[in-house]
């Protein structure tokens, strides 16, 4: 309502609302590393494709003179009542977008009410970005590291800044050919992006440490070129934090301790199951695309699952999430919640989501673009445009509550 009386006023949206335009608006003023890491997908994108389609092939069929003057867009998840059914997505190195991430991004959903999911890969320890959402609902996002205590310290940690769940992502336990990074040659984390949650993190230290001093007893100090200009780079950009952590040697320690022990490719049902004994957090597990696969999570005693393809960047030629999501949506029978991820651009795609099955959606790279664009305020316009788009698509089919939301407004096209 807000928006359209500023429009009638005459005033000028901060960010644009059509996704197209925000895209492209946002392409304009990142530099090409960023828009590479942000806009790429896999391979052909193929399964980025495959997203939109998905939304394309469903279509709305409103109905008319129901009484939709007062509507309410709230939701509750994992015992908390939410303003709507929109997450932000964990996002990793979202600094190459914007400097301030993930604090500003974290502040901009508490303004909302909107969860934000921390990543493992972010750009701030979560206690920093958790302190910029006062009692604002946080989650986070944990990739599996080779090192188990590592997982218990983060696990640990996500407790103690009260994350209402954690989200395991399974989909990334190596990262996906992504064409339009790898003919840059360049990766974000090389630079030191996105290790903030391992710099800050007093078992990753631990590990770090030992591994400089094993270096250190096999073969004597050699100081490279590269490594001189990596550290100088690495002091810029953590001024204080980074150092304070590390101490004397070596930021260059930290990046490559990273890229060995972030992911565990080996990671099978035994591990999801230990969780239950490792935290008293909800867990849900994200990139689940198969009905085997959910079932067999219910089993594991998960408490939701993110239905997503990792927006596209991992499996190229993929099943798009929408369609994954009716046919998980089937098997799990409304056991648990099911959370859908990949392609959501738009009120009516958050609308089609829910119709479908979903208990809610996350946003991935809108809430970026908009953070390119405008920082923290753009991360919050993006986000308020589209609730309010899907408040609009809801009142104007006929529905007041996110609960009437079902198959039957919707058609196959
Ligand atoms: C991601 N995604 C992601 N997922 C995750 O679990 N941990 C992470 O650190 C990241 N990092 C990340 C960085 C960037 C730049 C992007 C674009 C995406 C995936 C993200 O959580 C989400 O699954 C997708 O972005 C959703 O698709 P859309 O909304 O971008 O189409």
């Amino acid at each position: 309502n807000a928006i359209y009386r500023a429009g009638v006023l005459g005033r000028k949206p901060a960010v644009p609302t059509s996704f197209d335009q925000l895209e492209r608006a946002a392409k304009r003023v990142m530099s090409p590393k960023a828009w590479a890491y942000v806009h790429g997908g896999a391979g052909l994108g193929g399964t980025m494709r495959a997203n939109r389609e998905a939304f394309d092939r469903w279509q709305i069929v409103p109905r008319v003179l129901r009484d939709v003057s007062s509507r309410d867009t709230g939701v509750e998840l994992f015992g908390r009542s939410l303003p709507s059914p929109v997450l932000l997505a964990p996002v990793g190195a979202a600094e190459l977008a914007h400097p301030g991430a993930d604090v500003a991004i974290a502040s901009a959903a508490a303004e909302l009410g909107v969860p934000y999911i921390f990543s493992s890969q972010g750009c701030a320890p979560m206690e920093e970005s958790a302190a910029a959402m006062g009692d604002s609902p946080r989650w986070y996002q944990l990739y599996w590291s080779t090192d188990d205590d590592l997982v218990d310290s983060f696990l640990a940690r996500a407790e103690a800044i009260e994350a209402d769940a954690v989200v395991v992502t399974l989909d990334t336990t190596m990262l996906g050919w992504r064409p339009e990074d790898l003919d840059l040659g360049s990766l974000p984390f090389a630079q030191g992006q996105g290790i903030a949650q391992y710099t800050s993190d007093p078992v990753f230290l631990r590990i770090v440490r030992e591994r400089i001093a094993a270096a250190a007893e096999s073969a004597p100090v050699e100081v490279t070129l590269g490594a001189v200009k990596s550290l100088l780079s690495m002091t810029k950009r953590y001024p204080g934090r980074f150092l304070d952590n590390i101490r004397s040697p070596e930021p260059r320690a930290a990046v490559e301790t990273f890229l060995d022990i972030y992911s565990r490719p080996s990671l099978g049902w035994a591990d999801i199951e230990s969780l239950r004994e490792r935290t008293s957090l909800p867990v849900l597990l994200k990139g689940v695309l198969h009905p085997d696969d959910a079932r067999r999570a219910i089993d594991a005693g998960v408490g939701g699952l993110v239905v997503s393809n990792h927006g596209g960047r991992q499996v190229d030629g993929s099943i798009s999430a929408l369609d994954a999501l009716v046919d998980i949506a089937e098997a799990v029978d409304g056991r648990i919640p099911l959370v859908l991820d990949s392609g959501i651009r738009s009120g009516a795609d958050v609308f089609k989501a829910i119709a479908l099955g979903a208990s809610a959606v996350t946003l991935g790279r809108p809430h970026l673009y908009g953070f390119a664009l405008g920082g923290r305020d753009g991360v919050r316009d993006v986000t308020a445009n589209l609730l309010a788009e899907f408040d609009l698509t809801m009142g104007l089919s006929g529905l007041t509550s996110v609960a009437e939301i079902d198959r039957s407004a919707l058609r196959r096209a």
